[in-house]
Order: C-alpha cells, then structure tokens, then sequence
C-alpha cells in the first residue's frame, strides 16, 4: 500500500487500526506548546506510528526534528527532516553502509553506549567520507541499555571527540522505569534529574559541553521539565496514546487517536462477546492482570482474552447487550505494537476515511 485511497467506514474490512487525525493535530500542538513554554524542543520518537503523513504534522505542530529506530525509519523520515535521531545503536556493515548513506544527506545523530559499537561506527563513516553525531546514551534507572554514570559517560564522550568521522553531539537517557501517575513520579523525576545533574557537572569539568540532553517518555511527559538540563524530549506514544495513557491519567478519552475497529462474531458463551481483533491486531500486551484493551465507547468493557484472531470481551457488568456484526473501537493497552500490526491504517479526518500507509513499517530499505 503506498498511496492513499478513500475507504467506507461502513464497509471497511475489519480489524483496522483506525486514526483520529483531528485528534492527532490536537495531540501535536498540545506536546508542542508544552515543550515550548519550558524552553524544550520536541523531537518525537515516530516508532509510534511510522508514517509520513503523520511525521508531517508532528513538523508542522513544531518538533524540531524527529527520533527514529531503525534505519527505515530514518530512510523514510529524511523525506520530511534533515534533523534525525536514531536511538539505537547500530552495529554491523550493511547497517553502517545505510547510515553512512544517510549521514551524507542529512544530519544524523546515533545514540550508543559503547567504545565497541563507536569505533565500527565511526571507522565505517571514515571510510564512507562522511560524519555522524553521537549521543552516548546513560542508563537512568530502565536497566536495558546505556552507560552506568558520570565518569562512563565522559569516558566515552571523550572516545568520540578524539575519533574522525563522528562528532560527541550530547547525552541520551529515556525514563522507561517511570510508570506511575504523574502525582506519584516526583520521586522518581527527581532521582533522574541528579543523575542528568551529575553527568552535566562531570562533562562541563571535561571540557565537553553537550548541545544534545535528550529525554522525555510519554508516562513522564507532562514532568519533563522537572529533570533539570533536558535540551529536549522524545515523547512518541502521546501523538495517538492509548490505555495505558488513560490509565496513567496522562490522557483523557478524548485524546486517544488510536483504536483498532473489530466486528462482534460470537455472542454464544454466556458472559463474553467475541470480536475479530486478536493478538495479531491488537498485540498481546499485559497490563498486570488487568486484559489487553478496552471498548471506546464502553469503557467497562475489557478484552480478557486473545487467540491469534478472536478477542474475548467481558460483558457481565455492561448494560451493553452486543449483536453479531456490530463494529466496536478498542484501545490497545500499547498503542505501538498494534499499530506495527497493521499493514496499513484507515485515517479518519472530519468524516472522510482513507487508507493511509506505513512507510516506516518493516526493515528493508525504503525507496519510492
Ligand atoms: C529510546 C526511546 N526514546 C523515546 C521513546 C518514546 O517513549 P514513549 O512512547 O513513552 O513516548 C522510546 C519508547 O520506547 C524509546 O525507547
């Protein structure tokens, strides 16, 4: 699917992740305006959503560039920006050979956490006759990647100042450990920020100012500007956000851009409905016990269960009495994965509808 097409709602095949553009370009400015008033510059994770359109209004509300990835994510999105994230390390000469491809178009920064992912990397862009910007990404707390503090972080700040072929640019953290409400993450922000505060101190004394502090999640959004020396925030999941947001009251129903359109197909067993949405559109994401999504416009209604194809709602405390055939809208727990799910979208602006594709989807090379 490469070009968009205008669809039926009534007659759509089912499931589809469907999106709200009206609420997208809400969505935008509000992340935006947040991010200005406190002197952040935006430049959203687009794993999220993986499109061009898309990308396109995120630029348009005011991100200043966009994070990606996986290097078709930045192949597609150096269509809309020369100001490109890739927040991955990247290890491997076909890889490297993409990069430097890109790096010589536009300007990419890279984010890593080691001399042995830096050297490959900046050797590889020697030979290419081209320069990437490094981040050197610091462990926060989220315990999955990233170098354990200050004197770490210098280190390899200074690796990178001393090789050709990249340039020390800054820092990278993401606050995935915080998943509280807002009111409960003060602790948390706070830490963060004397680990950020720290590791500011210890490059300034190094002599290697960072231009780039790059952090920001959606779970934390709304207190990014409690970790002190932020330049500015990678927030993606907000540009759709999902159960979890509203869970995390970081969102309002009204908010949500994303839902997967399923049709009921069973009503027999007393108590549950079953709708066509399954693990393969909606992913198998947990959320403590608590099902996989719930109906949009009955949100006492959860899924409870997931085949591949089938998605067990639970009907016993609705006064919601489904029938065969009846399309619902369920938000996923995580909007991401059941996006990645889809191979394309239906985007609904005002009350036209039309296929709209996800270039970004898949890791092959991208090309028109
Ligand atoms: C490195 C990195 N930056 C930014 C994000 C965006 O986070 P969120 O979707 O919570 O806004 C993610 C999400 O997984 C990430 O892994």
């Amino acid at each position: 699917m490469t070009s968009a097409s205008e669809v039926d709602p009534s007659t759509v095949e089912t499931p589809v992740g469907v999106v709200d553009l009206e609420r997208v370009r809400a969505n935008a400015r509000r992340v935006a305006a947040y991010a200005a008033e406190h002197g952040l510059a935006w430049r959203p994770h687009i794993k999220t959503h993986k499109s061009l359109t898309i990308g396109r209004i995120q630029l348009e509300a005011g991100a200043t560039g966009l994070t990606v990835a996986t290097l078709r994510e930045a192949e597609v999105m150096s269509e809309l920006t020369d100001d490109l994230l890739l927040a991955y390390p990247q290890i491997g000469p076909t890889r490297l050979e993409r990069l430097a491809a890109l790096a010589a178009r536009v300007d990419i920064k890279v984010a890593l956490d080691s001399v042995d992912v830096l050297e490959p990397l900046a050797a590889a862009m020697v030979g290419a006759g081209v320069r990437v910007g490094v981040l050197v990404e610091q462990d926060v707390g989220m315990g999955r990647v990233g170098v354990q503090g200050p004197e770490e972080v210098v280190a390899l700040a200074q690796r990178a100042t001393d090789l050709e072929g990249v340039d020390f640019r800054g820092v990278l953290l993401y606050p995935g450990h915080i998943r509280g409400r807002p009111s409960d993450q003060d602790d948390g922000l706070s830490a963060v920020s004397d680990q950020v505060g720290k590791t500011l101190e210890a490059l300034e004394t190094a002599g290697l100012s960072p231009s780039i502090v790059s952090g920001g999640s959606t779970p934390t959004l709304w207190g990014s500007h409690k970790v002190r020396g932020l330049t500015e925030i990678r927030s993606g999941s907000c540009i759709y956000f999902d159960r979890e947001g509203l869970d995390l009251g970081v969102a309002e129903s009204s908010n949500v851009a994303y839902s997967v359109l399923a049709t009921v197909v069973s009503t027999s067993v007393p108590g549950r409905a079953v709708v066509d949405a399954g693990s393969k559109a909606l992913a198998k994401e947990a959320r403590g016990g608590a099902g996989y999504g719930i109906l949009a416009d009955h949100p006492e209604v959860v899924v409870v269960g997931l085949s591949e194809e089938h998605g067990v709602l639970d009907i016993e405390g609705t006064d919601w009495a489904p029938v065969i055939g009846e399309r619902v809208r369920i938000i996923p727990n995580h909007v991401c994965v059941s996006v990645n799910l889809n191979d394309h979208l239906v985007a609904r602006d005002g009350s036209t509808w039309r296929t709209m594709p996800l270039e970004g989807r898949g890791r092959g090379r991208w090309s028109r």
